[in-house]
């Protein structure tokens, strides 16, 4: 790495993971995406990413799941970081270090919560001085969700889920996730959607009003019956052990449960922090899940923190 006097420090961003509270999935476009409808929430499982000047572009991955994350271009953070020194024609290469904690290939958006964190770090390490707006316009072009990944809270998806209107949420949530290792592409989960949907004609989607009432009152037991996914019924049709797991979760006491995004991860509301718990260890025990976590949302979108002194 380079060590000139006069490189910036390395900066370091946090980024959030997320949680489909509606995922209303419309018609399919000319360019292959879906019209959405959806309700983004941010939750506390993390992702760090410190970006330092460097002799050349480079990636490394730490943490539990750093064995399946690429560390070529195909990084979508190393893409993030690419794309935003070619938009504003800086030639000063980094070394993008991703501490990975959220779940790969989840459906909780792990890929584009660090291509949002390289946005806004990149920013900061070559004193870029972009607005959010902007940074949201860029992190449009990386995928679908990587804007909300930066501006993080509650927050309504339009277009192709890159479109942001705020949305007014009182309190925070209890969430237990069930991990599972079981692959789904994003990809074939859409195409299963509209293979079950067959020739029906698929209206516009519209978001749920009774979804934002319950987003007001703070209430789990309010929000919990309005969670869903139109992605559910394709994914337990890809993968039918993920209705088992969603009605372990509910035998347990969860108060509501849903694929998160295009699975396979599965989201449960519960209670409180004791209901966490005990579906934590509940679920971990049946073992039909490889890993469960809990989360508390909504949380913050990409932010700078104080580098790590590991
Ligand atoms: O933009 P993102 O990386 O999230 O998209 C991954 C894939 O998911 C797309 O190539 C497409 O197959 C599918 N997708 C879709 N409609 C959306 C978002 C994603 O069909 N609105």
């Amino acid at each position: 790495m380079t060590s000139a006097h006069s490189d910036p420090a390395p900066v370091t961003v946090r980024v959030p993971a997320k949680v489909n509270l509606e995922l209303l999935v419309g018609p399919l476009r000319d360019d292959g995406f879906h019209t959405l409808s959806t309700v983004y929430q941010a939750v506390n499982l993390h992702d760090d990413v410190t970006v330092a000047v460097n002799d050349e572009w480079a990636c490394s991955v730490v943490g539990p799941y750093a064995d399946v994350v690429p560390t070529d271009s195909n990084n979508l953070a190393v893409r993030a970081a690419r794309l935003l020194a070619d938009e504003t024609a800086i030639d000063t290469p980094v070394h993008v270090t991703i501490n990975k904690s959220i779940p790969v290939a989840g459906g909780m958006a792990g890929g584009s919560a660090d291509a949002a964190a390289a946005l806004v770090a990149c920013d900061r390490l070559w004193s870029l001085g972009l607005t959010t707006e902007e940074l949201e316009e860029y992190a449009a072009e990386l995928g679908s969700d990587v804007p909300f990944l930066i501006r993080g809270g509650t927050a309504m998806g339009s277009g192709r889920g890159e479109r942001l209107a705020p949305v007014l949420a009182r309190g925070s949530y209890h969430w237990v996730f069930a991990i599972s290792d079981i692959g789904l592409s994003t990809p074939d989960v859409y195409a299963e959607c509209d293979r079950l949907r067959g020739k029906a004609v698929v209206p516009e989607p519209r978001p749920n009003s009774e979804l934002m009432s319950a987003l007001r009152t703070g209430d789990p037991h309010v929000l919990a019956p309005q969670l869903s996914n139109d992605l559910q019924d394709a994914a337990i049709s890809l993968r039918p052990e993920l209705g088992s797991l969603l009605e372990s979760g509910m035998e347990f006491g969860a108060l509501g449960g849903v694929v998160s995004g295009s699975g396979p991860t599965v989201a449960f509301l519960v209670e409180d922090v004791e209901a966490a718990i005990d579906l934590t260890v509940a679920l971990t025990a049946t073992g039909a899940a490889r890993e469960v976590r809990k989360a508390v949302g909504p949380v913050h979108g990409a932010h700078v923190i104080p580098a790590r002194v590991d």
